[in-house]
């Protein structure tokens, strides 16, 4: 039976802020059914209220003086809900948790069921041959896997730029990257982001082997949702369900699963070879709700943080330079402190930070460039060693190889790593700039943006309403001054109005200013404004200063699937075009 997410429980902002510091008991009045959520100053932990032991309730324990633990009233067992493990009887179990998923300042409460389903029909490791299972790194997110006769590929973003052109490649992958990716067995392709699905990249395979079985999960927003407008071909798309072993042959087999926070896109994958596990946790913010398997041999994850225009793209208010800085260094901390503790109560035999090799390189980002300070993975490693000196780090170089067996037998030795030649090229030093701004950019002149109305046209195509929201949006050049002769223009979300000023009445307001070339070639094709917000192609004041959830998500994961209709649309408008000028 394949994974489900389920919803139990729902609050609202006004109950998650009334929320106690410690033990708060919270009651499904639809279906009656009872959760325990344990607050501290690092967030909410929450699971169901119900023992282990025989399903009993547990109450306030009276005799706990630090307000952590829960008594059962059938046989008196103890909860500590502030780390989710039996005290009483000791070192017996864990409770299973919930997951925590905010939503507009509230909070729903997510089950996983089942949450562990790698445990179905295990199989007992097998001693493994050298040269058996060897993993590759390339760049980025995209790793090899070479498990006895057969190759797997995770993530290939090996060319060209992410999310528009705000991301580039930073480690050089090796030349024959895309001789690897037309010769595997199996692509695995864990979300819709361009760092991950990487429409260029692909296009190689769609020339040269477009049946290569690629596989994604069954996420709500399809993987591939984009791939007829994209010009690639690909004919071999398999979506497995989530939490199910998908056999690739008698000893390889993979699993798919969801990602907690975002369970409508993202994923992570466990890949097995004889016994042996290898987690890939990708950049999920919370893989499979946080229930993962503990002691597999290889676990790799992202590590760098620094992937959000929040708040680098940000102005006025707080957003000044200082406060910036101090923001993104604490994110950075706490991003690594919490990778760490991860690695440490997961134990892998061996941790590989990845996933997070990408560079603001065009001169026009270089502010971004500049402040974006990211995670390092030696700094990552190096706390992972201190926090756990039995557990094998490795810090990946573009055509370093793990050989999976030696590095088992000898987590010391020197041969279990093979790291390329010293004078290989392991970072990128150019870019294909022009061939990609010009494709982006050519849109600017595009027939639809002659008519006025194509702003009407497109925020009714996106469908997103009944908002209490007033969003400017201006234009730009590549500096985010206004583009000379653009479209500077409001749109009030409450009845998606376009009034030629803000409106009286309350409300939230955006401003945002948009890299003309990037704004017009996401209208145009109906993509998600994920391109513009992590790829750092605006910039965002807001009035209050908070985050509009709804909107966002709309716009990055939400937008119909299908591209705006602008045939329709030119045949509706006028015969003669009118020449853009002041569109305010
Ligand atoms: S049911 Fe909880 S202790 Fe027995």
């Amino acid at each position: 039976m394949a994974q489900k997410a389920r919803t139990v429980l729902t609050l609202d902002a006004e109950t998650v802020n009334a929320l106690k510091h410690g033990i708060n008991f919270k009651k499904n009045r639809e279906d009656g059914k009872c959760y325990i959520i344990y607050k501290d100053n690092r967030g909410l932990r929450a699971c169901k209220n119900q023992c282990k032991h025989q399903g009993g309730l547990f109450i306030e324990d009276m005799e706990d003086i630090d307000g952590k633990t829960v008594r059962c009233t059938k046989h008196n067992w103890k909860l500590n809900v502030s780390s989710m493990e039996y005290v009483n009887p000791p070192d017996c179990f864990t409770q299973d948790e919930l997951e925590v998923v905010w939503v507009n300042e509230g909070v729903q409460l997510v089950e996983l069921s089942p949450p562990d389903p790698w445990n179905v029909d295990p199989k007992t490791p097998e001693e493994l041959e050298v040269g058996e299972v060897t993993v590759t790194y390339l760049t980025h997110a995209c790793m090899e896997l070479k498990c006895g006769r057969k190759t797997m590929l995770f993530d290939p973003w090996l060319t060209g730029p992410a999310f528009a052109r705000g991301w580039w490649l930073l480690h050089k992958p090796p030349e024959d990257s895309l001789e690897r990716l037309c010769q595997a067995d199996a692509i695995y392709i864990s979300h819709m982001h361009s760092d991950h699905l990487s429409y260029p990249s692909l296009k190689t395979l769609s020339d040269r082997r477009p049946d290569v079985p690629i596989y994604v999960g069954d996420t709500s927003r399809p993987v591939f949702w984009y791939l007829r407008s994209s010009g690639v071909t690909l004919t071999n798309i398999n979506v497995v369900p989530f939490g199910i072993w998908q056999n690739i042959d008698e000893h390889l087999r993979f699993m798919i699963l969801m990602d907690g926070v975002h369970p409508e896109m993202d994923t992570c994958i466990i890949v097995e070879y004889k016994g042996h596990k290898i987690l890939n946790t990708v950049d999920c913010t919370q893989p499979n709700g946080g229930q993962l398997p503990s002691a597999v041999d290889l676990m790799m994850s992202d590590f760098a943080g620094g992937a959000s225009g929040f708040p680098m793209s940000f102005t006025g208010g707080k957003y000044t330079e200082t406060w910036k800085a101090e923001f993104i260094k604490n994110e950075r901390k706490k991003l690594l402190n919490y990778k760490a503790q991860l690695v440490k109560t997961l134990q892998p035999k061996i941790y590989c930070p990845f996933a997070g090799y990408f560079i603001e390189a065009h001169p026009s980002d270089r502010y971004i460039r500049e402040i974006n300070m990211k995670n390092s993975a030696e700094e990552l490693n190096a706390l992972t060693r201190k926090l756990n000196p039995s557990i094998k780090t490795w810090t990946p170089k573009p055509g370093s190889v793990l050989d999976l067996s030696l590095a088992l037998k000898d987590p010391s030795s020197s041969m279990a790593i093979t790291d390329p030649p010293p004078n290989t090229q392991l970072y990128m030093n150019k870019w294909e700039f022009d061939l990609y701004m010009d494709e982006i950019n050519s849109v600017i002149t595009d027939d639809i943006f002659k008519h006025k109305n194509w702003i009407q046209f497109y925020y009714r195509w996106a469908d997103f309403k009944d908002y209490n929201l007033v969003v400017r949006v201006i234009e730009t050049d590549e500096d985010f001054r206004p583009f000379p002769n653009g479209y500077d223009y409001f749109v009030d979300f409450l009845d998606l109005s376009f009034p030629g000023q803000r409106p009286e009445r309350d409300h939230a307001y955006l401003e945002i200013k948009n890299r003309v070339g990037v704004m017009r070639y996401i209208v145009k094709n109906g993509l998600l404004w994920d391109s513009l917000y992590i790829g750092f192609q605006n910039r965002i004041s807001r009035d209050p200063d908070m985050f509009h959830f709804r909107f966002w998500n709309h716009f990055q994961i939400k937008l119909p699937t299908k591209r705006p209709d602008w045939n329709l649309f030119l045949l509706q408008e006028t015969s003669v075009p009118v020449q853009a000028d002041s569109h305010r």
